[in-house]
């Protein structure tokens, strides 16, 4: 089996290219302003925390080493200041599916599973709602179906529906920089709809790693303290935040060409029928491509792809619910940028035979 070392161009935007040391080093060495103090008020970890304070129009942010940790935070002062301990969120959002129901284990936090798996979230759904929650939580798009957004209406009218209840609203913006030219708004504004707003400094921005959490003063302030009790204090975050520092200045601008770049490789990868793609066209740089074969066979085609030309169609396969058909993310940032969409639609179409071989 060929391994991440064999990847000489990648669809991924994770792709371990721009991450191998070498390349990320040199890269921040380059942008780095000599006799930059890495500690105080001028660090990278400050510069940092003011920048997005501008961004996104919030008094205050803390830089976290996670977004898992400054989510579970987030939701765990609202839920000290409602004095409720549930949060309502779709599905299929990232704390129930992917942090071990952290929100639970150590935040003593109910989740309520509001709308369907399969689509996004609705006003009617959150009018089914039986408990009151402490938060609302939105996924700005939502990840897991393909990248999926709201309109501006209803995304105001959800809000809304949280603050009339007595709830905080948050933002999941793990990929707000990917969604932001959908809304053709400024970062701020569409911000300013939520109590809280958590942004990722390592997809979009393609940093190492390492999160904001943004909000009024008072709750940042009792955010650090719980970023203290669970270990989350890092003194030493510079190469996080200086990775992050080159982002915003790198890739921000780019997102509109990312998000369209998506839209030429959806619709040349659809062009001959097999493959689908969801959602169609991409309202973000990310969308999901789903083919008629069986996910282990993808997954071997995928290596055998690398193998033959150094090149990584997708990181990891994803089963569905019909036998045979599998799917997989493409995320469109630096890395795809260097894929004409005929050639990314020809690379899937090779995988689709390769993956059928192998079914036979
Ligand atoms: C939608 C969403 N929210 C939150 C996170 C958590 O981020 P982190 O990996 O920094 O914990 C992710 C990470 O993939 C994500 O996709």
């Amino acid at each position: 089996m060929s391994g991440e070392q064999d990847i000489r161009r990648s669809l991924v935007n994770h792709a371990p290219l721009r991450r191998r040391p070498q390349v990320m080093v040199a890269r921040m060495l380059d942008w780095l302003p000599p006799d930059t103090p890495l500690w105080g008020d001028d660090a990278p970890v400050a510069q940092l925390e003011r920048r997005l304070a501008e961004l996104l129009g919030k008094p205050k942010t803390l830089f976290f080493p996670t977004g898992t940790m400054a989510q579970q935070v987030a939701l765990r002062i609202h839920a000290e200041r409602t004095g409720r301990r549930a949060f309502a969120a779709h599905p299929q959002n990232h704390l129930h599916l992917w942090e071990e129901h952290g929100y639970a284990a150590v935040h003593g936090l109910r989740f309520l599973a509001a709308g369907d798996r399969n689509r996004l979230l609705t006003i009617d759904d959150l009018t089914q709602v039986g408990e009151p929650p402490a938060a609302l939580l939105l996924e700005l798009p939502q990840r897991e179906i393909g990248g999926l957004l709201p309109t501006w209406d209803d995304l105001t009218a959800q809000v809304g529906w949280a603050h009339e209840h007595g709830a905080a609203a948050h933002l999941d913006g793990a990929r707000l920089w990917e969604a932001q030219p959908y809304y053709d708004r400024p970062h701020a504004e569409i911000a300013a709809l939520f109590d809280t707003v958590y942004v990722s400094l390592y997809k979009g921005l393609e940093g190492v790693r390492g999160a904001v959490l943004a909000g009024p003063a008072d709750v940042i302030d009792e955010a650090a303290v719980w970023r203290r009790r669970l270990g989350g204090a890092i003194p030493d975050a510079w190469p996080l935040a200086v990775a992050a520092l080159m982002g915003l200045d790198e890739q921000l601008d780019r997102m509109p060409a990312f998000r369209d770049h998506a839209v030429a490789i959806a619709r040349a990868v659809t062009a001959d029928g097999v493959a689908t793609v969801l959602p169609s066209p991409p309202q973000t740089p990310m969308f999901h491509v789903h083919l008629p074969v069986a996910p282990a066979a993808a997954q071997r085609a995928r290596d055998e792809i690398i193998e033959a030309h150094g090149v990584q169609v997708f990181s990891y396969v994803r089963s569905q619910p019909l036998p045979n058909h599998a799917m997989f993310e493409v995320s469109v940032g630096e890395n795809a940028m260097a894929f004409a969409p005929d050639e990314a639609a020809a690379l899937i179409r090779e995988l689709v035979k390769r993956a059928e071989r192998e079914d036979a």
